[in-house]
C-alpha cells in the first residue's frame, strides 16, 4: 500500500524557504517495523532527501507521522552497545560536574529511551525528566529509577513540566532532535522551559561525515534533519537561542554535540567560527557537492550488488550483522532480499523472529551468527565496528571476512 498521508515537503520545514531534492531513495519501509510476517497492507513512503536554498537545512522530502514510528513497540535500544553506554556515562558525568552544581538542579532529556544517559544522573540523586514518547524503552528507562514522562516533546508540553518542576538546568537530545520534523515547537518548548543561564545541548549524526563517507543509511524516515552548523545556528536565532559551542564526536560514524543558550548569555567558543569555515570552504550544501554524494551512493549500489551476485554465483554462505535501521535504506535502495542475505543476526530481543522491513529477510539472535559462521558477513552496524569486530574475533578466525560499504563497498 502506497503511503496515505504523503506532505509534500516542497517548502521547509525550518524557515519556509524551498527546498531542492538532491537524491532519491524510492519507495522505503519504515525503518523500525520488524515484523514476524509484515503486513500486507505495509507501510512504504518514498524517501527522498533535499536542502533548503535560503537556510541550508537539509531534510527529507516527505515526513513519516510519528506515531507510526514511535509507539509502545519501537525496538530500538540505546543501551545495546557498550561503547554508547561508556559515552552516555561520561556525557552524564560530565553534567554531574560542569551544567548541574548549583543548588537543586534539574536536567530534561528529550528522547531518554531506555535511560542510558539518565541512570547515571539518577544514580547521582538529581532532579530529572526523560521525556520520552515510546512506551516500551520509556518503561525500561523507569525500571532503572529514571522518572518518565510518556509523551512526545513539544511546546505544550514544556510549558506543562515548567509548571509542575520549574526551568531545566540542561536540556539535553541524543540523536532525538534530528528525528523532529516540528522543530520550531520544539524550539519555543526549550525557550520556555530553559533556566536563563541553561543550555539546551544535542548530538546528531554530523552532515558533513555523511558526505565525507559516503554513509547514506544515516538517511532514513526517522533521521528528518541533517545537520550542519550553519543550519543549527540559522534555525536556533528565531528563538533567542544563540549556538556557544560544538564538539565532534566520534560515534554512530560521526556527529557533532551542539550547545545552544540564551542569545548574549555564553561568549560562543571559536570551535563554532571554525566548523563553520570548514563546512563553508569544503561547499558542503552546493549542487556540485550534493550530486557528487549522489553519484558515490549509485556506484556503491552498484559495487555492493554486483559483489553479492558473485558470492551467491560461488555459492558462498554470506550472512548480515546488526538489523539496524540504517540497513532499511541500503537493503530496500539497493533491492537485496533473502535471495543475496539468506538472514541477518541482532542481539535486540524484540527484532528476534522477525523479518526485516520492505526486504524481508530474516532477522536471528547473535547465537545464530557462530552455528555455523557464514563465509562472509555485511556488517550493518558499521558505526560500532571496532566494538564487533573485538567481539567477533572467532570470525576472522575461520577465515570468514567482513564486507563493509561504508565509505566504499570492501572485503576485509
Ligand atoms: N537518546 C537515545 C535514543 C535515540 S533514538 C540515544 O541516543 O541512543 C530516538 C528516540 O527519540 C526514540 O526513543 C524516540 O521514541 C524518541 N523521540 C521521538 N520523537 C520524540 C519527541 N518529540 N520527544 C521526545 N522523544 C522523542
Ligand atoms: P545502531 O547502529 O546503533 O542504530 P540504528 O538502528 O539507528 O541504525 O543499531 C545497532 C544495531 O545492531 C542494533 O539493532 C543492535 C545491533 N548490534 C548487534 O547485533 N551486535 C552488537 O554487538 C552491537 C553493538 C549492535
Ligand atoms: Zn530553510
Amino acid at each position: 500500500m502506497s503511503f496515505p498521508k504523503q506532505i509534500s515537503g516542497s517548502r521547509c520545514r525550518v524557515c519556509g524557504g524551498p527546498v531542492s531534492e538532491f537524491f532519491d531513495f524510492g519507495r522505503q519501509p519504515l525503518s523500525d517495523a520488524f515484523h514476524e510476517q509484515p503486513p500486507a497492507d505495509e507501510l512504504f513512503f518514498r524517501l527522498a532527501v533535499g536542502n533548503c536554498s535560503w537556510c541550508t537545512m537539509v531534510q527529507l522530502m516527505e515526513e513519516v507521522p510519528r506515531d507510526r514510528m514511535f509507539h509502545a513497540g519501537y525496538p530500538y535500544l540505546s543501551s545495546g552497545s557498550a561503547v554508547m553506554r561508556d559515552h552516555f556515562g561520561k556525557v552524564a558525568g560530565r553534567f554531574l560536574e560542569t551544567e548541574l552544581t548549583g543548588p537543586n538542579p534539574f536536567v530534561v532529556e528529550l528522547g531518554c529511551n531506555d535511560g542510558v544517559m539518565l541512570r547515571t544522573i539518577a544514580e547521582a540523586g538529581v532532579r530529572h525528566l526523560g521525556v520520552e514518547p515510546s512506551g516500551g524503552v520509556a518503561d525500561l528507562a523507569a525500571a532503572k529509577g529514571v522518572r518518565v514522562r510518556k509523551s512526545f516533546f513539544e511546546e505544550q508540553v514544556a510549558t506543562e513540566i515548567l509548571a509542575q518542576d520549574g526551568p531545566a538546568d540542561v536540556i539535553y537530545a541524543a540523536n532525538t532532535l534530528c528525528h523532529i520534523p516540528y522543530l520550531g515547537s520544539i524550539l519555543r518548548g526549550v525557550d520556555a522551559l530553559l533556566a536563563p543561564d541553561g543550555v539546551f545541548v544535542f548530538e546528531d549524526p554530523y552532515f558533513s561525515d555523511i558526505v565525507e563517507r559516503a554513509s547514506f543509511d544515516q538517511i532514513y524516515d526517522e533521521h528528518f534533519y541533517l545537520f550542519t552548523v550553519r543550519s543549527v545556528q540559522s534555525a536556533a536565532r528565531p528563538y533567542g537561542l544563540e549556538l556557544v559551542d560544538v564538539e565532534r564526536l566520534p560515534v554512530h560514524g560521526g556527529e557533532v554535540r551542539y550547545t545552544l543558550a540564551r542569545a548574549g548569555g555564553r561568549r560562543p567558543a571559536p570551535a563554532v567560527a571554525e566548523l563553520l569555515a570548514e563546512e563553508h570552504e569544503r561547499r558542503l550544501t552546493e549542487a556540485e557537492t550534493l550530486a557528487g554524494f549522489g553519484s558515490r551512493v549509485e556506484g556503491i549500489r552498484e559495487r555492493l550488488v554486483t559483489l553479492l551476485r558473485e558470492l551467491k554465483a560461488k555459492g558462498k554462505r554470506v550472512a548480515g550483522y546488526g538489523a539496524t535501521a540504517k540497513s532499511a535504506t541500503v537493503l530496500n535502495y539497493c533491492g537485496i532480499g533473502p535471495d543475496l542475505i539468506p538472514y541477518i543476526t541482532d542481539t535486540t530481543k524484540a527484532k528476534q523472529g522477525t523479518k526485516t522491513p520492505g526486504s524481508h529477510i530474516p532477522v536471528l539472535g547473535p547465537e545464530a551468527f557462530r552455528d555455523p559462521y557464514p563465509d562472509y558477513a555485511v556488517l550493518f552496524a558499521w558505526n560500532h565496528a571496532a566494538e564487533i569486530m573485538e567481539k567477533e574475533v572467532g570470525f576472522a578466525g575461520v577465515g570468514g571476512e567482513w564486507i563493509t560499504y561504508v565509505p566504499d563497498v570492501c572485503v576485509v
